[in-house]
């Protein structure tokens, strides 16, 4: 009898990384592989399934316009309990660290169902940044038997808790979905073309700063400020920003209201993954509070600031190619304007590396599934672009041999 496994996810970048896990479960002859979407989010989720054609078993619609988390969660543990009860899995698959991930945690542990979780083991040790983001992380560890931590240093942090489940260093799926995306691009100057013609308005003469944020705990002031300091950046004609903005009305509302007249200011909606692949490819610098773009932009080998005071990713920080900037207006000002003057700097932030995976944490993740051995990722911060990451140096792979159990 396969074991059937419940992957569960809801938000555009759970879906992202979920996408290349999905496809390998799917393959797998030993998995009867079940997706159940939340619906935590609506259209941009719905950019991803379509990019990945993954057609959900289960599609359970939630996200109302400006949700609560309350609200939110409790839809998703009832409606959930139900999916749990119709497809009895023998496992569930649940994604990092959003209301989806925590709720559908919960609703299978209440069910005694086991979980492994994708993207195990990120912590800032700061309960309110990311809010409330570090909290679903660590109550899903508690909750998981498998915990597939993408680095060392997030093994590292698990080790320091009192956990029951077996960790294994798997590399971030989202390597995975960067290097089927950027195949399609760089192999097709056609699509290549097509993608450039959706964003007519760049001028080719101006360096692009790609910018995305969306975080709770930066709504109401930092997000004042984030804006402040791109209408500064704009005003010196030295720099073209684009943003495609988040479809949460906390900051959409802000962002079009400060910004929605500026000069060198392109405000877009957001872009479906491989369009947005494109954009990062095309960028100068990547100014940024989002956690998936500071685990795929040095990959691409693009300098990024974060516009946050801490992060659960300090691979990349430590690799010399994210460098946190915080959400006060000078601050990031000056971080911006100092690299675009500054080409030796810019050359030294972006060469490429790629501590987060090397293109098989999916294929890892299956093997551990199946109780097939698993040759462990190593972040040793290999070298090359996403394309070629699919091959890791050897000297960057662990040994590390065992079968993981499989309930
Ligand atoms: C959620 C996650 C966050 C993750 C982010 C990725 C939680 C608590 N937050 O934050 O960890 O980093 O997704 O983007 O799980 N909306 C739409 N259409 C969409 C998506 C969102 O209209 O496709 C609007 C809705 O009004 C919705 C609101 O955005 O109510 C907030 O969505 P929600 O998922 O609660 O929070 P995010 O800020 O997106
Ligand atoms: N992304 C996208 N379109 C956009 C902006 C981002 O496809 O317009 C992708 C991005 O490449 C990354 C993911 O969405 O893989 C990040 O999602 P988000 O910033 O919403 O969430 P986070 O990673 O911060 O949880």
């Amino acid at each position: 009898m396969p074991s059937r496994i419940l992957s569960i996810f809801g938000t555009r970048p759970e879906a992202i990384k979920m996408a290349p896990l999905v496809k390998q479960l799917e393959a797998s002859s030993g998995i009867e592989s079940v997706v159940c979407v939340t619906g935590q989010h609506q259209q941009m989720l719905d950019q991803v399934l379509d990019l990945f054609e993954i057609k959900p078993h289960h599609n359970l619609a939630l996200m109302t316009g400006n949700q609560t988390l309350n609200g939110l969660a409790a839809r998703l543990i009832a409606s959930l309990d139900e999916v749990l009860a119709t497809v009895q899995p023998d496992r569930v698959l649940v994604h990092g660290d959003t209301t989806t991930a925590s709720a559908a945690a919960l609703a299978a542990f209440h069910r005694r169902i086991p979980i492994g979780h994708v993207e195990a083991g990120l912590r800032t040790g700061n309960l309110m940044q990311p809010w409330p983001e570090e909290m679903n992380r660590r109550v899903v560890d508690v909750m998981s038997d498998l915990m597939f931590a993408p680095t060392a240093s997030s093994r590292a942090n698990l080790e320091q808790e009192t956990l029951h489940g077996k960790i294994i260093v798997t590399g971030n799926t989202v390597i995975d979905a960067l290097n089927l995306t950027t195949a399609r691009i760089d192999n097709d100057a056609a699509l290549c073309a097509e993608l450039d013609a959706r964003l007519p308005f760049l001028d080719g003469a101006l360096p692009v700063l790609l910018v995305t944020g969306h975080r709770r705990e930066s709504f109401g002031e930092g997000f004042a400020n984030i804006c402040a300091a791109l209408a500064e950046l704009a005003s010196t004609n030295t720099v073209q920003i684009v943003y495609p903005v988040h479809l949460n009305p906390n900051v959409r509302g802000p962002v079009r209201e400060s910004l929605g007249h500026a000069r060198n200011v392109h405000l877009i909606d957001p872009l479906d993954y491989l369009s947005f692949v494109r954009l990062m490819q095309r960028a100068s610098i990547i100014l940024t509070d989002s956690g998936g773009v500071q685990e795929e932009a040095p990959a691409l080998g693009k300098p990024v600031l974060v516009m946050r005071d801490v992060t659960e990713r300090p691979e990349a920080v430590a690799a010399g190619t994210v460098r946190l900037v915080g959400t006060q207006c000078d601050s990031i000002v000056s971080a911006v304007l100092g690299l675009i003057e500054d080409a030796r700097q810019r050359d030294e932030f972006a060469h490429r590396v790629n501590p987060y995976g090397d293109g098989h944490a999916s294929r890892r993740i299956v093997a551990a599934l199946t109780g097939r051995a698993v040759e462990e990722f190593a972040s040793g911060g290999s070298t090359g672009g996403a394309s070629g990451a699919g091959h890791p140096h050897a000297a960057d792979v662990a040994r590390v041999r065992f079968a993981a159990t499989v309930h």
